[in-house]
């Protein structure tokens, strides 16, 4: 008899859909496995007002598929100009559920993020007071600060004096990268939680670049050396409340991740859930794949975890090198080992 495994339903603490036909194409993806997700707001333009988010979560509902059960979880893209009342009236009408804060240039789409952390000091108190969690992109944007030290400069420089000047603001760290993201959340209460990726569990920085180019694992926070993706491995798989999944599944076509200058971000959603249980089966942790799937991130939301199951049994899984989309097609991301898992 096969192995099996049965968790209550995994939810995504961080996804981008996009919009358009890439929504429509890469929707499924999720909702074929996850039951809620939260739904970054970096479109062009982003989301910004609660207007803005019912707009939007009205557009991912309509590309629902037939029959799919899946709670798009919205957020508010934070800029100097953010209303503070806009975003109170969002939470208390439970359409929103955090607000992402990306440094100016950080990422793809990011122009219109922070430069000033002064500036957005009153609407951060105000989330602290409604408990509305804060959604952080954690890079430095100095261009004299090297790329693999991002993470851990932003830390310093930026994350910490912001929880230290707003006392019970919830902060999320979103897909962590490094041991000292991992050390600094360890050191934290329980106001802090932090995402992993699946593509940080499997890939280090010699992926990327070692052998040639591979445009397809080159995403932001870019992928550190081997170290840090051993202290990812052991802090996810550790089952400990403050470490959950957001996948940070970002699908752009083929053309633009192949351009001179392409753009960042693994599309992990379609088989993310048979790497997880391969790297969890690895650190002898299939036990704990359900509190990082399923468990943490719903206790740090404030929300019940999911009442369905999903299961995985151990009869090998494949899954397409890519999907077709309107605008062209999309490579899933490719861990490099064969997935002993599938989802049944
Ligand atoms: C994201 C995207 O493509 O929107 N890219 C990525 O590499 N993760 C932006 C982001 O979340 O940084
Ligand atoms: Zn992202």
């Amino acid at each position: 008899m096969s192995q099996s495994l049965t968790l209550r339903r995994p939810d995504d603490w961080h996804l981008h859909l996009r919009d358009g036909a890439m929504l429509r194409a890469v929707l499924p993806e999720t909702t074929r496995h996850f039951a809620r997700a939260i739904i970054m707001p970096n479109l062009v333009p982003p989301v910004v007002t609660a207007a803005d988010a019912r707009a939007y979560h009205d557009r991912i509902r309509a590309a629902l598929p037939e029959g799919a059960a899946f709670t798009p979880l919205m957020t508010l893209y934070l800029t100097e100009e953010t209303d503070l009342e806009d975003v109170a009236a969002a939470k208390a009408s439970g359409l929103v559920n955090a607000v992402k804060l990306y440094p100016a240039g950080a990422t793809t789409n990011s122009a219109s993020g922070v430069r000033t952390f002064e500036k957005v000091r009153p609407v951060l108190e105000k989330m602290a007071e409604i408990s509305l969690p804060l959604c952080v992109h954690g890079e430095v944007t100095d261009a004299e600060i090297d790329i693999f030290d991002r993470e851990a400069v932003f830390i310093d420089r930026v994350l910490d004096p912001i929880r230290r000047a707003t006392p019970g603001l919830r902060v999320v760290m979103e897909h962590i990268t490094t041991s000292n993201a991992v050390d600094y959340a360890r050191a934290q209460d329980e106001t802090l939680g932090a995402t992993i990726t699946t593509h940080h569990l499997v890939i280090n920085r010699n992926h990327i670049l070692a052998g040639g180019i591979k445009p397809y694992y080159y995403c932001l926070p870019v992928a550190k050396r081997e170290t840090h993706r051993l202290a990812l491995r052991q802090a996810a798989t550790s089952a400990e409340a403050r470490f959950f999944l957001g996948t940070d599944s970002a699908p752009h076509t083929d053309a633009n991740k192949l351009l001179p200058c392409g753009c960042a971000g693994c599309f992990t959603a379609p088989n993310t859930l048979s790497i997880l249980a391969q790297v969890f089966e690895e650190e002898n942790a299939l036990d704990n794949l359900e509190a990082f799937t399923s468990l943490n991130g719903p206790a740090f939301y404030g929300l019940p975890p999911n009442e369905d199951t999903l299961t995985l049994t151990k009869t090998g899984a494949t899954y397409p090198a890519q999907i077709a989309t309107d605008d062209g097609p999309v490579t899933v991301f490719d861990p490099g080992f064969p997935l002993d898992w599938a989802v049944t």
